[in-house]
């Protein structure tokens, strides 16, 4: 098997040297697969966020090598690993500008990591492109390419994302609580769809989530942070077979902290 993404030994630590110093990642070692669809759990402060800010390249790690298909991106800006590592955040405004319309955000995602220079529009083989890809999602947007995303609801602007991030094929997709901000029955409307994109597109995907039910149901592997290093990591029938109660009990063991309600989500 391919490994696409190897992440060797990753330190950060925050306001380095103050009273405030916060040693995060803690030589975080994983080595992700091509296809590998990996849910990541782990409590609140584990380093989960800050572990996808490192690889996207919104942060700098101190310590320890990042490689993608066996190349260091550590040193390489954000803006550059973008063609490569698609995001979708929490927040559903995140993902597409508001004030464009579908076709114009789906256009500058169908372009990333095009030369520069294209004149502004978008053309009709585009729109073609652009129509067959939201028909996939079944939302009926295909029907409303010239509206304005802010007019979209929360749960269709994450699909759109999520379909903007698979329109030129990533190597990574890292989705950080995508679902979060959502009620329950959109929630589970993305994760449908968070599953469908993955397995068309065959995307190799990071997945955080504090919805154990969601961690345990969705990819073929799942692994805990806590305190800035990975604590468990389980695949294949050993994952399937998982509960929440066996998670709940992997994370008491762990980090000898007991999860209260807040922190696990059941929708
Ligand atoms: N830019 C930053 N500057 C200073 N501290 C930060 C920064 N980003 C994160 N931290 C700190 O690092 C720690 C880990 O944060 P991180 O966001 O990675 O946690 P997380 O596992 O994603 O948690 P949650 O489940 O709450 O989202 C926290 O203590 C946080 O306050
Ligand atoms: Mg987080």
């Amino acid at each position: 098997m391919n490994t696409i993404l190897s992440i060797q030994s990753i330190h950060k630590t925050f306001e380095a040297g103050t009273i405030n110093e916060n040693h995060v990642l803690r030589g975080m070692e994983l080595d992700v697969q091509e296809g590998d669809f990996i849910s990541i759990i782990g409590g609140n402060g584990a380093g989960k966020s800050t572990l996808m800010n490192s690889l996207a390249g919104t942060l700098t790690v101190d310590q320890g090598d990042i490689l993608l298909e066996g190349k260091s991106i550590k040193n390489i800006p954000a803006a550059k690993r973008a063609k490569d590592i698609a995001r979708v955040f929490q927040d559903p405004k995140m993902g597409t500008a508001s004030r464009l319309t579908i076709e114009e955000n789906m256009a500058i995602a169908y372009r990333r990591g095009l030369a520069r220079g294209l004149s502004w529009g978008v053309k009709d083989s585009e729109r073609q492109i652009f129509k067959e890809s939201l028909k996939e999602l079944g939302l009926g947007l295909e029907n409303r390419l010239k509206v304005d995303t802010q007019f979209l609801s929360g749960g269709q602007r994450q699909a759109l994302t999520l379909m903007m991030a698979a329109l030129v094929k990533p190597k990574l997709l890292l989705l950080d609580e995508h679902t979060a901000a959502l009620d329950p029955k959109t929630s589970d409307m993305v994760m449908d769809l968070t599953k469908k994109i993955v397995e068309n597109h065959q995307l190799t995907t990071l997945m955080i989530t504090h919805n154990m039910e969601n961690a345990i149901e969705f990819g073929n592997r799942l692994v805990m942070l806590h305190q800035g290093r990975i604590v468990v990591d389980v695949r294949g029938e050993e994952k399937k077979n998982l509960t929440v109660q066996h998670l709940m009990d992997l994370f008491h063991k762990n980090s000898g902290q007991v999860l209260s309600n807040d922190e696990l989500i059941l929708n």
